[in-house]
């Protein structure tokens, strides 16, 4: 049996535009994510995010669900353009009012609210200003922060600013798979700076609220590796590891770029940004799903890519490979690079396969019960050796809109039936229910996947 230490914090994450559909609603604005999933051929099957999981009006009902399975924290996102549907001017008190009541009911049921500002839903108005491309996106975003704190500071202790500012750029601007769709190395570089001036500038706003308020990042990392034994594959690895490892936790924790981009990100970066994107965040929000696999490719912008793992290994349904060592190598990584690093949440970790409703209505998840019961383990391995993990924070509570993967991969614990929208806790839930209810990891947990 091993124990997870006293006051570790367990959680559920979600952003809104994956769950909470009424996109019409109160005033909200589009974003991005509504131009890109009406785009034919951006998402698959055309899904959008209209509906999702109606988690606007069913909030109450998935607030029960998080205080059944026991947890004492929720990470959700709020929807920039329910708050300036225009991006700028007056904010729209009904968006404002909409997470007032969802903090509320938070509270209420004895769950603590954790913050992320901006989960990739940009109001389209500011995309078609120019998005991440344009510096003043960054004040527009501080300003938002801002905002939003001033309504929910009072109850909301805990806010990062955006989710995975590293996955963004190579997504959304490099790869070009993600709203908005860019293909462009320039474009790519002035989005990663800015991103980093908005995380800056919105930290330094939501501080001029309430200093006490805790803030940190939300990165996506794992150890890259090249995906063969060759110095172009090494090479590979390096700019992957740079592009989507270094470009963001470099300048946050040492105040400065990686050598490999610094000269060519230079022109984008005036005098006083590096100190505003740096300084010691008071937590730091790891996102973590597996490890990455470098490769050559002259069609991509800066000529590498992350390619599946080589080798017949266990995988998830979305090829991500299912390999919990991965974790605690990826938090010896950060110790090594940034010193001691502040305390770390696992903000985000969690896995999509192919679930399928019984017909008895069960869903038997058992290659996300072993996932969960691995990844665990190997938590309770980090912190072992000596990192500061304070929390977990399960991707996610329901099966939602995965992007351009749309409906059809399921992270969920919680089975939706798009249909219908009814709700059914998966083995999964049940699973993790007995760990958090316990704090403790059971001997017999199963720790390899089944398929
Ligand atoms: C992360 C995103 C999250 C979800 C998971 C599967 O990169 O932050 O929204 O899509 O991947």
């Amino acid at each position: 049996m091993r124990r997870f230490p006293e006051g570790f914090v367990w959680g559920t994450a979600a952003s809104a535009y994956q769950i909470e559909g009424a996109v019409r609603a109160d005033g909200r604005g589009p974003s991005v994510w509504d131009t890109f999933s009406h785009t034919p051929g951006r998402t698959r099957g055309g899904d959008t995010g209209d509906v999702a999981c109606d988690h606007y009006h069913r909030y109450p009902e998935d607030i029960a669900l998080m205080q059944a399975l026991g947890v004492g924290a929720y990470r959700f996102s709020a929807a920039w353009p329910r708050i300036f549907p225009d991006g700028r001017g007056r904010a729209n008190e009904a968006g404002l009012a909409f997470y007032d009541r969802l903090v509320d009911a938070l509270l209420a049921a004895g769950i603590d609210p954790w913050i992320c500002l901006h989960h990739w839903d940009m109001p389209q108005a500011l995309e078609d200003a120019g998005g991440w491309r344009n510096r003043d996106t960054a004040h527009r975003f501080a300003d938002y922060g801002e905002t939003v704190m001033r309504r929910l500071g009072d109850r909301v202790r805990h806010s990062a600013p955006i989710n995975e500012p590293n996955v963004l750029p190579w997504v959304a601007y490099d790869a070009g798979v993600h709203a908005p769709g860019a293909r462009s190395r320039g474009e790519t570089l002035a989005a990663i700076h800015h991103i980093n001036l908005a995380h800056g500038l919105c930290v330094q706003a939501v501080r001029s609220v309430d200093a006490a308020i805790r803030q940190g990042p939300i990165i996506s990392l794992g150890p890259v590796h090249p995906a063969r034994d060759d110095a172009a594959h090494e090479r590979a690895a390096e700019w992957v590891d740079c592009l989507w490892r270094r470009v963001m936790c470099d300048p946050i924790m040492l105040g400065r770029y990686p050598e490999l981009l610094a000269e060519e990100l230079a022109p984008h970066i005036r005098s006083g940004d590096m100190e505003l994107i740096g300084g010691r965040p008071d937590f730091f929000g790891l996102n973590h799903y597996n490890r990455m696999y470098a490769a050559p490719d002259p069609d991509r912008i800066f000529g590498v890519k992350d390619v599946p793992p080589p080798g017949d290994v266990p995988t998830t349904e979305m090829g991500w490979q299912i390999d919990p060592t991965a974790l605690v190598e990826q938090l010896d990584d950060l110790k090594q690079r940034y010193g001691d690093m502040p305390p770390i949440y696992i903000t985000e970790n969690g896995a999509a396969f192919d679930d399928r409703v019984g017909r008895d209505g069960i869903v038997d998840d058992r290659d996300r019960v072993a996932f969960f019961s691995g990844y665990l383990n190997a938590v309770l391995d980090g912190i072992e050796r000596g990192h500061d993990v304070r929390g977990y924070f399960v991707w996610s509570l329901m099966d939602n809109f995965e992007w351009a993967e749309g409906y059809a991969k399921k992270f969920g614990i919680v089975h939706v039936d798009f249909d219908t929208l009814k709700r059914t806790p998966k083995a999964s839930f049940h699973h993790l229910a007995r760990i958090i209810g316990d704090n403790t990891l059971a001997d017999f947990e199963p720790i390899r996947p089944v398929r």
